[in-house]
């Protein structure tokens, strides 16, 4: 049997970035003589192996074939007789489907290294048709190397898919999976310019691809649409390297302002979470700028009960770590320094530092007065706070 190495490790290596998982390929082999060798099975029928001391995966070559619409309808046809080139064959792009043998040569029967060379998407075959996922894949390296350009045939393949109702028959997980990687990754707004060439993204994220329907408002310096303006946004968060939660935050948070009616960007953000199963922290996080974006950016004229009530609504006092990913977000809203973000945060630390369990003491006869109490008392401070920094700072 001969053992290669494929796909992405072939591919990072390639182009001088470093590999984390390395997949392998092995032909001639039987399912039989893997296990006598103490390779692993993944799964039941699933022609994969994990080695017995690196535990990585090896699988057996093979071809595949359509049997359903959407991600799990496949078939495959693994066998001693499967060939190198008929297994990359069914690979998704010319740049994954580049073996690389035990001698360190490479095989490249679909011309990868050319594309790689040109920075081209290019699918192998028709058969990339098979599987909506690599819509979203391709979409995501755009997102992680971003002088890439989809191949104009890629493209339209990619159209005609969409067309044909493909990508709604994705599995909401694995929609949101390739989202937050693409998002995760170095400049987002390809992901989407990606999405957007091919109709993906109106399928995917209708309440998203509206945007750049929308004039921005109408002082905006560059004059660019709703939809370019949160990509700038978003990039910025990638820029600074911000965690997932912060970065959907950014894209959520146009949603709803713009258009013929005004549908209420909570609603929206609400129903695409619900849709493609954000994670809770993400979402939350989504919906506090989303409420909050306003009262933020204004929050140096808000006198200390506006401040208090803002980290109240916040829940800033149990959840600071959310308020200050929310700051962040705002923060990245701007293209210039923002200042109200380090001013909330100050305001956050003075207004926890009044010791609620001390206020509570004091009213142990009046239990139902302690809430408020523990309020006044954080507005208290943080007035003090404010005067003193509008006297300068000298206390
Ligand atoms: N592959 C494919 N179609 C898919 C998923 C995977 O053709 N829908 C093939 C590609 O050849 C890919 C390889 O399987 O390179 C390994 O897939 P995976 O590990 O998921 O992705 P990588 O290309 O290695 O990318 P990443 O760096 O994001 O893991």
């Amino acid at each position: 049997m001969e053992i290669y190495t494929v796909g992405g490790a072939v591919r990072d290596e390639l182009l001088g970035l470093p590999v984390k998982d390395r997949d392998y390929v092995v032909v001639g082999a039987t399912p039989e003589v893997m296990l006598a060798q103490g390779f692993r099975p993944v799964g039941k029928d699933f022609p994969v192996f994990l080695h017995p001391r690196t535990h990585e995966e090896y699988a057996l070559a093979r071809t595949e074939r359509k049997t359903a619409p959407g991600y799990k309808g496949f078939a495959f046809h693994a066998a001693a007789d499967v060939t190198l080139e008929q297994d990359l064959a069914r690979r998704d792009l010319t740049v994954n489907a580049i073996a690389r043998a035990t001698d360190g040569s490479l095989i490249d029967p679909y011309g990868g290294l050319r594309d790689l060379q040109d920075k081209l998407f290019r699918h192998v075959s028709p058969s990339f048709a098979e599987d909506p996922v690599r819509i979203l894949r391709v979409a995501r390296f755009a997102a992680r190397f971003p002088a890439f350009k989809v191949f104009p045939a890629t493209n339209v393949l990619m159209q005609e898919m969409v067309a044909a109702g493909e990508v709604d028959a994705l599995v909401p997980e694995r929609v949101w999976q390739e989202l937050a990687r693409g998002l995760m990754e170095q400049q987002p707004s390809r992901m989407f310019e990606v999405l957007r060439a091919c109709g993906a993204l109106a399928r995917i994220l209708p309440e998203l691809d509206t945007l750049w329907h929308a004039t921005q408002n109408a002082s905006h310096a560059d004059c660019i649409n709703a939809g370019q303006h949160t990509m700038q946004i978003v990039d910025r968060t990638a820029q600074q390297a911000c965690d997932l939660s912060i970065r959907f935050a950014a894209l959520m948070r146009g949603l709803g302002r713009h258009g013929p009616q005004l549908v209420s960007g909570t609603k929206q953000v609400e129903a695409v979470c619900a849709r493609i199963k954000v994670p809770n922290d993400s979402r939350d996080l989504a919906l506090m700028l989303m409420r909050e974006q306003e009262q933020v950016a204004q929050a140096l004229n808000l006198p200390a009960t506006g401040i208090v009530a803002l980290l109240m609504r916040c829940d800033a006092f149990r959840k600071s770590q959310r308020f200050l990913d929310m700051l962040r977000a705002a923060a990245c809203l701007n293209d210039a320094p923002f200042p109200p973000a380090g001013y909330l945060e100050q305001a956050l630390q003075v207004a926890r530092q009044v010791d609620s369990g001390v206020v509570a003491a004091a009213l142990q006869d009046r239990p139902q007065q302690i809430a408020q109490a523990v309020q006044a008392a954080r507005i208290n401070a943080v007035d003090a706070w404010l005067l003193n920094s509008a006297n300068g700072g000298a206390a």
